[in-house]
């Protein structure tokens, strides 16, 4: 009976036509997380065809993933992060050329990281570095508000900040890379060095230190500004600040991966997040960064950069390969660090 019923099924199955295994994408995704699993919805609804499957990390991480699967790649298409580890990667030749026929559509910073990458990466948001703080714990402290650089050195704010570790963070290599150049590289690792006597905490995200400090657990996180921003926007006691002295900015950015699995996914991918109507859905997911779309709507909570005073970042010296593993070696030998997040 039971021989009769498997011969059945055996031959129902050879008279069933063959249903196609669906589209791939495989993303890695280096911006918060709200924004990455909204973005792998939205195009699941756009592109029912396709299944994403979306991992998020840090940009350094990213790099660092990409690279160790350059024999074998596993990913198709990395979205976010700031720009210098894309970059490096272009220098590496671990992500490919690619024309969309979206830049058109872009910003011109947008379009600077196409050029400075052989087209191997495109600008799909910006956003200025700053830092957040807790207005209820500075205040419960009597703590003077910082709004320079030199300000976070005062010795009051002994195990008040939080910043990433600029290896896996691609915020806190923004911060290292702003300060070199706001400095000259000795000064700035003096710098760094009396810094670390405040820091309680290298976290492994960039914004995990402002999210720290909006629960009360730190008084102040250095983070891009629209990471604090997405605090205050919550309703948390965040204060968000752009350092006196002048500071960086990231162009966040997008690369296709050489010898993905799935190019042509990664491509339909690539084009459809660049349009301006999906780079408006960033607000809705607490993303602040400024779109690269020049139709996208930012949002009335975004930073407007010409409001704050910007160094001429560097990101053709400061996302090479030379430069990137130069001041990572530094950074770990003077200051390390234990990434806890
Ligand atoms: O949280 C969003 C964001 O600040 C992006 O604007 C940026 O590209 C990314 O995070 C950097 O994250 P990390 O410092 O963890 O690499």
């Amino acid at each position: 009976m039971k021989r009769q019923r498997a011969l059945a099924l055996a031959t129902l199955a050879c008279a069933l036509p063959t249903v196609a295994s669906a589209d791939e994408l495989n993303l890695i995704c280096a911006a918060d997380v709200v924004i990455c699993e909204r973005l792998t919805e939205e195009f699941g609804k756009a592109y029912p065809d396709i299944s994403t499957n979306m991992v998020r990390m840090s940009s350094g991480e990213a790099y660092a993933k990409i690279r160790a699967e350059a024999r074998n790649p596993q990913t198709d298409v990395w979205w976010g992060g700031t720009g210098d580890p894309h970059l490096q990667a272009a220098a590496d030749e671990l992500t490919t050329p690619y024309d969309s026929p979206m830049k058109a559509e872009l910003q011109d910073w947008a379009l600077s990281q196409a050029k400075a990458s052989g087209d191997r990466s495109i600008g799909v948001y910006s956003g200025v570095l700053g830092w957040g703080y807790n207005t209820e714990i500075f205040a419960a402290k009597g703590l003077k508000e910082p709004t320079c650089w030199a300000d976070l050195l005062d010795p009051s704010l002994k195990g008040e900040i939080q910043i990433a570790d600029p290896n896996s963070s691609g915020t806190a290599y923004t911060t290292l890379a702003t300060l070199v150049q706001l400095m000259g590289e000795d000064e700035a690792f003096t710098y760094l060095k009396a810094l670390n006597e405040n820091v309680a905490q290298y976290t492994k995200s960039g914004s995990a230190p402002v999210k720290a400090a909006a629960r009360g657990e730190t008084g102040l996180g250095i983070v891009f500004m629209h990471d604090a921003v997405t605090q205050s926007v919550e309703g948390f006691p965040i204060k968000v600040v752009a350092p006196c002295e002048g500071t960086g900015y990231e162009i966040g950015s997008m690369s296709l991966i050489e010898g993905a699995p799935n190019p042509d996914q990664a491509k339909i991918f690539y084009d459809w997040v660049l349009r301006a109507d999906v780079q408006s859905l960033m607000p809705e997911a607490g993303s602040y960064q400024i779109p690269s779309n020049k139709a996208a709507k930012a949002s009335e909570h975004a930073i407007d950069p010409s409001t704050v005073k910007l160094i001429d970042y560097d990101f053709a010296k400061y996302g090479s390969s030379e430069t990137r593993q130069h001041l990572l070696s530094r950074w770990d030998a003077e200051i390390g660090g234990r990434a806890a997040e």
